[in-house]
């Protein structure tokens, strides 16, 4: 069964949110505009609505995280669903308990939400596979496969700052496309909303080979490629996922595609500068870049509660309008 299959129900709505592949425009505007309403709701002074009131959300990280995991528990919490954090470390798998066993027990507490990561590809899906017909999976995070709610994050960013209309932009993705279940998920979105032009840039060793055939323009140098830009996002080099030596130094990598003020001065004027984060300073951006008046990272974070709120009542039907 393809993601497309188990992600939808029947009538073509959300039921799990896995991927990006295979859904159209208008579940992602669907998600952006839920996110525009609970954007609305981060801003007051209680900053709670009922939508999810007595529903069971448990986040099952096996793969740590600082942004996802705090974002979606307080996105539940702003819900107004039960939170239940199941801590791998302390966890009974460290003592040969399966993942289906795990997903029983939680699922013997009347969980109805679970929030994964993990670091093999497709585990989201396997456990939407083998979930009890009412629980509905959030994927945040598989291996190097897909971070859809970070992807959703980004678009609604890029949205605020640069408009409802996304053809006319041209984005620019640096750094280690190779390992990057981000960029994957966000070329998906950009071009699904229809974005003209998605341009990859990295190194030769750190792109992937068929990268073309996603619908990108493929550059390996970062003042060529970033020219004229409306939105840069920077990628974290993920030395944990790279199996051999696909760098020289981060010194050199640094002075080869890191992006700095100088360089900034190619994009357009008003380019935003985007990072998904954890940045490592120094090797991917400049802090001065980091920190800058262009950027725009610490603006993704919060928008992720909002955006994560929205993902989470849109497949519990509670989505406003729904
Ligand atoms: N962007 C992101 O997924 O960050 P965390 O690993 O901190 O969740």
């Amino acid at each position: 069964m393809s993601h497309r299959d188990i992600q939808l129900d029947k009538d073509g709505r959300l039921r799990h949110f896995l991927t990006i592949e295979g859904l159209k425009q208008p579940i992602l505007k669907q998600i952006l505009d839920a996110s525009d309403f609970f954007a609305e709701v981060g801003e007051r002074p209680i900053k709670k609505v009922p939508s999810l009131k007595g529903k069971l959300v448990t986040n099952l990280f096996f793969e740590n995280s600082t942004r996802t995991r705090t974002t979606f528990e307080l996105a539940a919490k702003r819900l107004s669903a039960d939170v239940l954090n199941f801590n791998v470390a302390v966890s009974a798998t460290s003592k040969g308990e399966t993942l289906l066993d795990t997903l029983r027990n939680l699922e013997a507490m009347h969980s109805d939400i679970f929030v994964v990561r993990h670091n093999d590809s497709g585990a989201a899906h396997f456990i939407a596979n083998n979930a009890a017909p009412h629980v509905k999976v959030i994927n945040a995070g598989d291996g190097r496969h897909a971070h859809p709610t970070q992807a959703m994050l980004d678009m609604y960013t890029i949205r605020h700052f640069k408009g409802a209309d996304f053809t006319g932009l041209r984005v620019a993705i640096v750094g280690d496309v190779l390992h990057s279940r981000v960029a994957r998920s966000q070329i998906q979105a950009l071009n699904t909303l229809g974005v003209s032009e998605v341009r990859v840039i990295g190194p030769k060793t750190l792109i992937p080979a068929a990268a073309r055939s996603l619908g990108v323009h493929v550059y390996h140098n970062i003042d060529e490629g970033i020219r004229e830009v409306d939105v840069v996002i920077m990628l974290r080099l993920q030395k944990e996922r790279m199996s051999s030596a696909l760098l020289p130094s981060e010194q050199e990598y640094f002075q080869l595609f890191g992006l700095t003020e100088k360089r900034l001065r190619l994009t357009d004027p008003k380019a935003i500068v985007m990072h998904p984060g954890p940045i490592n300073r120094g090797v991917e951006m400049a802090s001065a870049v980091a920190d800058g008046p262009r950027s725009v990272i610490l603006k993704q974070v919060t928008f992720g509660i909002a955006v994560r709120m929205a993902v989470m009542s849109i497949i519990m039907g509670a989505a406003p309008n729904a």
